[in-house]
């Protein structure tokens, strides 16, 4: 990505992530999560540091979404022990598959939903940053467009910047490309690297495509069958 395209981030959201009091963000000790008779999680142990990379692998069924459920406190667990940052000290903004998006507004219209004057100066400032991000997801000419009308890509595109412009500490997306081609994943990928580096915010996101994770420079968490079988980085998978 030629950076002098990528976001400059006007705001800057004020936490204690950003300021350092946290390292150890998120310590999962023996988890374990049954639905009914399914195994979803089983004796998960798992630390995620703040400023880390992390990407979240696995065929359908392995456990990744109740896992990211579990780390955004969605969910608690049947056994072990879970820690997450506390929402005051740490704001986590997440995209899983249902997207929460309004239909009948347009792709602005549901963008302004991350407006937050504690982290903006102005609307203005606010609006550089949404027409930097629309461009580089390269959204910017169907803005107007209402989400209904939309395809699903341009819908994962636009709760993907919603996110962003929340200017989040740690961003959770599950499945982000599942309806993006190869060209606006890499894309993708490469924006939240460069929000990773600049500003410190700490990603996880899960995905099945194992193509994407050829070209991925962070940590690597493989689970199957509800067991998190391998942590490192991606060459060993
Ligand atoms: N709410 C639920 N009720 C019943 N079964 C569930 C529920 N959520 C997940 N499961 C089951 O738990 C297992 C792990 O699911 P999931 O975490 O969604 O895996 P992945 O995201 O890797 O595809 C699957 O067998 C799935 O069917
Ligand atoms: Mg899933």
């Amino acid at each position: 990505m030629n950076f002098q395209q990528s976001p400059s981030f006007s705001g800057q959201r004020v936490s204690g992530v950003q300021s350092g009091l946290s390292k150890n963000l998120f310590r999962l000790e023996d988890v374990s999560i049954r639905f009914g008779s399914i195994q979803a999680l089983s004796n998960v142990k798992l630390s995620i540091e703040s400023g880390e990379v992390i990407f979240l692998t696995g065929a359908s069924g392995a456990g990744k979404t109740t896992l990211l459920r579990v780390l955004s406190g969605d969910i608690k667990p049947d056994s072990g022990k879970v820690s997450i940052p506390s929402p005051k000290r740490c704001f986590i903004s997440k995209v899983f598959q249902d997207l929460r998006l309004e239909m009948n507004k347009t792709c602005e219209q549901n963008l302004w939903a991350a407006y937050d004057t504690s982290i903006y100066e102005n609307k203005k400032e606010f609006k550089k940053d949404l027409e930097e991000l629309a461009s580089v997801l390269g959204f910017d000419n169907r803005l107007d467009l209402k989400v209904k009308d939309a395809n699903g890509g341009l819908k994962q595109k636009v709760a993907i910047a919603r996110a962003l412009l929340a200017k989040p500490d740690v961003f959770i997306a599950d499945e982000p490309t599942a309806s993006l081609d190869s060209g606006n994943a890499r894309r993708l990928f490469e924006i939240l690297n460069i929000y990773n580096v600049r500003k410190g915010m700490t990603v996880i996101w899960a995905s099945h495509n194992k193509e994407l994770v050829k070209n991925f420079s962070g940590r690597i968490i493989h689970l199957d069958n509800g067991k998190l079988i391998y942590t490192g980085h991606a060459c060993f998978i």
